[in-house]
């Protein structure tokens, strides 16, 4: 099995931009979390990880595991590619523990000879350990080693058990009409792999996507959900504005006739940094969620730094009616160390806020709207420039979030409220904002070059409740 080069590995340079609670890597790219799961005592995320540079290159298997789901520990690299069955990478994929073993099952990304990064085909691998820290490829691999129709993008297999069988999708793009797609597989022991067929397609490129990247299958409530992360949509007025898409669709996948019956694509997080998010049923029965908080196409600054990229925060999934939100995981409370603010008061125009560490800052906001016409905002500002701001505009009943340095801002329609509920996390170069407990949730970096300082603004006078609580890391 090939093995990491540890003269070549790469450490963080600059600490300026270094979250204090969110998983990063020690040095090296991440984008994507993988591999999400519990397995004898502790709770495991993997992310695809370039050890040798602060970009993106031949992906590795970054691993960290906690006990509580916020503390994590660095463990040695999971897969390390470079061998027959993943010659140029061992992308995305997922976890399951079957007979006290941990499994994963990955996409082995192989490049031909001739240069062209673009022309690629893909296979899918297991690799699996008993202490959960050292990974064994399998003899066997692949376990599915070409698509039926031969398409090039199939990949990022997501693995799960159902009444005694196991399944798998994989994100694939149709060869013949250049549509997104999920691709399902069965298995009686997860090696042997037999191919049941597509369950769902994309409506049209510009619509839902000509590739779907990263599936996810989970059931919560009662119903069955495929969240995924399209690329190609058209951006159409205030949605789908990043680059690529991540969101979910809700329905029933009817096993014997192998159909996905679902209702329209939601986005599921609408800020600017969030992509290729993947989930995992807790021991307690929670479906939690995490993300890449980037994206290929933004801007990273700390790539001077030596390392790129970071995993948001834990998020439980949470459904309302069909609608799917997220809510962070209760676990993320353990990270405060202190309430610093613990006020009801009225904001009437710009009212800066003092709290011990701005950048590491818990805030719990609920604002009593009293007329029709209301608008309040919460801001991080730099020394001269707004880093970060969340708008709400009572009348147009959306949510506006501004990043610096965008082009464009980015939005959600969360109605009319009499009461706006604000849970914000911030860390050093992130800010997550979830709104109304599910109803509506933004993943933005930021790159702050001096102090900030947290404003809340109105247009005239509102009552609001406050919490704001340091965050230790
Ligand atoms: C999504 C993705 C996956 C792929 C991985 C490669 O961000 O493109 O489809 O497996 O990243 O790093």
């Amino acid at each position: 099995m090939n093995e990491i080069d540890h003269s070549r590995t790469i450490t963080v340079t600059n600490d300026r931009y270094r979250e204090h609670y969110h998983i990063q890597t020690d040095g090296g790219w991440l984008n994507d979390p993988n591999g999400l799961c519990f397995f004898k005592g502790y709770y495991h995320a993997f992310y695809q990880f370039h050890p040798y540079s602060a970009e993106w290159g031949p992906m590795h298997w970054g691993h960290v595991r906690s006990k509580d789901l916020v503390h994590w520990e660095s463990l040695p690299v999971a897969l390390v590619p470079g061998d027959p069955e993943d010659s140029g990478g061992c992308f995305s994929g997922s976890a399951i523990v079957k007979d006290g073993r941990l499994y994963l099952l990955y996409t082995g990304h192989h490049y031909y000879d001739d240069g062209d990064q673009d022309h690629f085909w893909e296979n899918q691998n297991v690799a699996y350990s008993d202490d959960g820290i050292h990974f064994t490829k399998y003899a066997g691999n692949p376990v599915i080693s070409a698509p039926e129709d031969n398409s090039q993008d199939f990949r990022d297999p997501k693995v799960w058990e159902y009444d005694g069988t196991y399944y798998l999708v994989l994100g694939s793009r149709s060869k013949d009409d250049n549509l997104g797609r999920i691709l399902l597989y069965q298995s009686a022991d997860l090696l042997d792999w037999k191919y049941v067929g597509p369950i769902t397609k994309s409506t049209g490129q510009e619509s839902e996507g000509y590739m779907w990247e990263c599936p996810d299958f989970f059931r919560l409530n009662g119903k069955d959900v495929i969240a995924c992360s399209p690329m190609g949509i058209k951006a159409c007025g205030h949605h789908y504005l990043n680059l690529n898409q991540n969101g979910y669709f809700v329905g029933q996948l009817d096993y014997q006739q192998a159909i996905f019956h679902h209702l329209n694509f939601n986005e599921l997080d609408y800020g600017h940094n969030f992509y290729a998010a993947q989930s995992f049923l807790t021991p307690d029965g929670r479906q939690i969620q995490f993300g890449w908080f980037s994206s290929f196409d933004q801007a990273m600054p700390e790539q001077a730094d030596g390392w790129a990229g970071a995993l948001t925060l834990p998020r439980e999934l949470i459904m309302n009616g069909d609608q799917l939100g997220t809510i962070p995981a209760k676990e993320v409370s353990l990270l405060r160390s202190g309430r610093v603010i613990h006020s009801a008061r009225i904001i009437d125009g710009d009212q800066q806020l003092a709290v011990t560490d701005p950048q590491h800052t818990e805030w719990d906001i609920t604002v009593t709207t009293t007329g029709d016409d209301d608008q309040f905002s919460w801001a991080l500002t730099g020394s001269d420039e707004q880093l970060i701001a969340c708008h709400y505009d009572k009348a147009a009943g959306e949510i506006t979030v501004h990043q610096h340095g965008q082009a464009t801002d980015r939005y959600a329609t969360i109605g009319h409220c009499d009461q706006l509920r604000l849970r914000i996390f911030v860390d050093t170069s992130s800010v997550e904002f979830f709104i109304n407990d599910g109803q509506a949730t933004f993943s933005e970096r930021y790159y702050a070059n001096g102090p900030v300082t947290p404003h809340l603004l109105s247009n005239h006078a509102l009552p609001i409740a406050i919490d704001a609580y340091n965050m230790k890391g």
